[in-house]
């Protein structure tokens, strides 16, 4: 059965013992990984929110690669980064602050610096795209993670979701179907092929 938010958030209660845990949420584009992983730090006292999203390259980074067509495929993230600051999550060292990237939408940017986590933090929930894939610089991530869950809402919902979240930051909606039919979807399959390997499913 499909566990119920109530149940999902008495789970990460229970990871956020005493001692650092690490939470990661993944799901393909849309499925709402951002939305649940916002609601569980809301509900669990001392957690932060830690996206992997914050490790998209700069869009003149993306250019200079020649990859700007396809941003969001694995290959537009820092993941060598992202790795290293899951490392870095994991042992907190006295008085000393990390700080995590965030990506800002309305800018299509990543922003350094925009997270703080105390070293006393008990539980960093971390969620994006690409947590449990097993190929290349991703391949570390899950082993990094206490604990991961897959959210996989019904496709045709989170397409529905995915293309009017496009339309609401700018898009006109044809190119907003095209985006999510020709690189959204794309990177979707991708993270399709990772879900068996979470220790939850969640379909939302
Ligand atoms: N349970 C829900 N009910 C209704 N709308 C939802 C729900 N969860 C998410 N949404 C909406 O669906 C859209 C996609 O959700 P969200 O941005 O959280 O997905 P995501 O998995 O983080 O996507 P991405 O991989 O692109 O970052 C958003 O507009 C969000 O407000
Ligand atoms: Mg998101």
């Amino acid at each position: 059965m499909d566990p119920s938010f109530d149940a999902l958030v008495a789970r990460a209660r229970r990871l956020s013992v005493p001692g650092r845990r690490l939470l990661g949420i993944a799901g393909a584009p849309g499925a709402g990984k951002s939305t649940l992983a916002e609601r569980i730090v809301a509900a669990v006292p001392g957690s932060v929110l830690v996206p992997m999203d914050g490790f998209h390259l700069a869009q003149a980074e993306l250019e200079r690669l020649g990859r700007a067509g396809r941003k969001g495929a694995p290959d537009t993230f820092d993941a060598a980064g992202y790795v290293a600051l899951l490392r870095r999550l994991r042992e907190p060292v006295a008085d000393e602050v990390v700080y995590a990237p965030l990506f800002r939408r309305e800018w299509e940017e990543p922003l350094a610096g925009a997270v703080p986590v105390p070293p006393d933090v008990p539980l960093v929930v971390t969620e994006g795209n690409y947590l449990l894939l097993d190929t290349g610089p991703w391949a570390p991530v899950q082993d990094l993670l206490d604990e991961t869950w897959f959210l996989a809402p019904d496709p045709a919902t989170r397409v529905r979701r995915l293309v009017e979240r496009h339309v609401r930051y700018g898009r006109p909606r044809a190119e907003a179907e095209r985006w999510v039919a020709e690189s959204d979807e794309v990177n979707a399959r991708v993270v399709e092929g990772s879900r068996a390997r979470a220790d939850l499913l969640v379909r939302g």
